[in-house]
This record gives C-alpha cells, structure tokens and sequence, in this order.
C-alpha cells in the first residue's frame, strides 16, 4: 500500500459508495463500489453498510478512511439532519463509525468533501482567493475554500430566502420533484446565486452535484459578477474530498498544493506507468 492511496466513503440517500483513491490525482484507485442504502436509513443500518463495504475492499487499518455524510460534522457530531433518517440528529457519526469500523475514521460533511476535491484536482484546481463551490441535489450543499483551507459546516443551503429555506426552493430535486423548466428553475438559482454573492463575494463558483452534468443547459442563465463553473470531479468528488481529508487529518499525507499542470503530470506519469506494467505482464506472458 502506498502512502499516496486513501480511502473514501460516500453516504448518500440512495447509495452508499468507496473506493481507493489515488491522492497525487485525485482519481480512484480502484472501481467503486456501491450498496444501496438501506432504508430505513437509521444509524445502525448504515454503519452495518459501511462496515460491508469496507470489508469488501479488505481497506487495513493502515489506511485513514474518510467519511462525507449529508450534515454538517461538528466534532464529530450531526447537530441537525435534514434529508436522511431523523435518528441521526445530536449522534456522534465519528464514533459511530469509529466503533463498527474498529478504528478511527474522519466524517466530514458531503458538500465540504466534494467540493475540497474540486479546489485540489478539479474546476478549480490550484486556484487561490475565495472559492464557493455550491452542490445541487435533494439539498442544496455549500462550501467555502480559501486559499486552499476549508471552511467547514457553512450550511448556505439553508438561508432564508423570501421567507423559504432555500433548498427547499431552489435545489435540483425541487426542479425534477415540481417538473420546473430550465428557464423556471434558473430564475430562483438566480435569485440564491445573487444572494450568495452579494453575502460572501467569492472569487468564482463551483456547480456540483448530479445535475451539474447538464450545466448548460441552465448555467448561461445565470449572471454573477464572479465566474460560475460546472464541477469537473462530478460523482467521485465526495469519495476522493473525504479520502483526502481523513489522509490530511491522519498526518499521513500532505498534498502539495497543485496547479492544473502538476495535477496533469502527476496523472500522464501514472498512466503510463501503468501502460508499462501492463506490457510487461504481456510481453512475459507472450515469451512463457
Ligand atoms: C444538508 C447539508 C448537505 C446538503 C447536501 C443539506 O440539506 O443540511 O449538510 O451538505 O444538504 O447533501
């Protein structure tokens, strides 16, 4: 096992998801891999998922793994749960896990994981000054990057907009669950994204989450004094953000701080490192 290989964990509403990472790139190491989650999703029930998964990929205990869950994370506790079972809320996650996993894991929130791996090796990779990387799915997650560091738990799904919780209004399962247009649905992003801006004025946005696949479709709708780009890690960011930051935590790895071009070449020289390796194993198999 390298010291560049972390693992990740994704809980989601539908999906429990892992992979090995590979922490120079940011991209798995290994497939993925998914069980559904179970339903009702209460704390023991996925935390038996968890352990399932973990055991599938015989992660040793070596590894730090890392956990991204759909709430804010607070020393390791879920002060408020609001898209998965309500047993969640006041648990303490980190030892939750940490006792079915049999050692010390990091539970961070989904947004924050996600969009600390957009700021290390995607969209906004290498970039300094204040990124606002906003998910959009059955909530709407928020994140701030500032040079780098992560500001956790900021919750910006939840402000108040024209008297409404703004996920509530404006998140991507409210567009697909009340059957809104393109058009429809971009005028209240809109309305969140100006009030974003006006609130924190980041340097550029990130758009992540599913739907963020279909960015053009409403993107140029939007205007924003900042520049607002889709998300380029799409569905592995939470799995590669919170192997990363359970691999920071653990002191077992520290990435220096990429540009594109190191990310770039960091992958160009895996690939064909691995190119190579398999041309051995052909080239044996052809003279044996
Ligand atoms: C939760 C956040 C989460 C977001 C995306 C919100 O409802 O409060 O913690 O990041 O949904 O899953």
């Amino acid at each position: 096992m390298t010291k560049h290989r972390g693992f990740g964990i994704d809980i989601g509403g539908s999906g429990i998801k892992g992979a090995y990472v590979d922490l120079q790139t940011g991209e798995f190491a290994t497939d993925r891999y998914r069980i559904p989650t179970p339903q009702p999703a209460t704390p023991e029930a996925v935390a038996d998922t968890v352990a399932e998964l973990v055991a599938h990929f015989e992660v040793p205990s070596s590894v730090p793994i890392g956990i991204d869950f759909p709430a804010p994370i607070i020393h390791g506790v879920a002060p408020m749960i609001a898209n998965l079972d309500p047993s969640w809320k006041g648990l303490n996650v980190e030892d939750l896990f940490t006792k079915h996993l049999d050692r010390p894991v990091r539970v961070v929130n989904d947004a924050d994981a996600a969009g600390y791996a957009e700021v290390h090796y995607g969209a906004a990779a290498g970039r300094d000054g204040l990124v606002m990387v906003l998910t959009l799915g059955t909530g709407i997650g928020s994140v701030l990057v500032m040079d780098g560091v992560l500001v956790p738990n900021t919750e910006l799904g939840h402000v108040e907009l024209d008297g409404r919780d703004a996920e509530s209004y404006a998140s991507s399962g409210v567009f697909e669950r009340d059957n809104l247009g393109w058009e429809e649905w971009a005028k209240r992003l809109q309305r969140y994204f100006s009030h974003m801006e006006m609130l924190f004025s980041p340097e550029v946005f990130i758009v992540g989450g599913g739907i963020s696949k279909k960015s053009k479709k409403f993107l140029p709708l939007i205007e924003t004094r900042a520049p607002i780009i889709p998300a380029e890690l799409q569905n592995t960011a939470g799995i590669v953000g919170s192997a990363l930051l359970a691999a920071e935590a653990a002191g077992e790895f520290t990435l220096d701080r990429g540009t594109k071009k190191r990310i770039k070449k960091a992958r160009k020289e895996i690939r064909a490192a691995k190119k190579k390796a398999k041309e051995k194993v052909k080239n044996a198999a052809k003279a044996s």
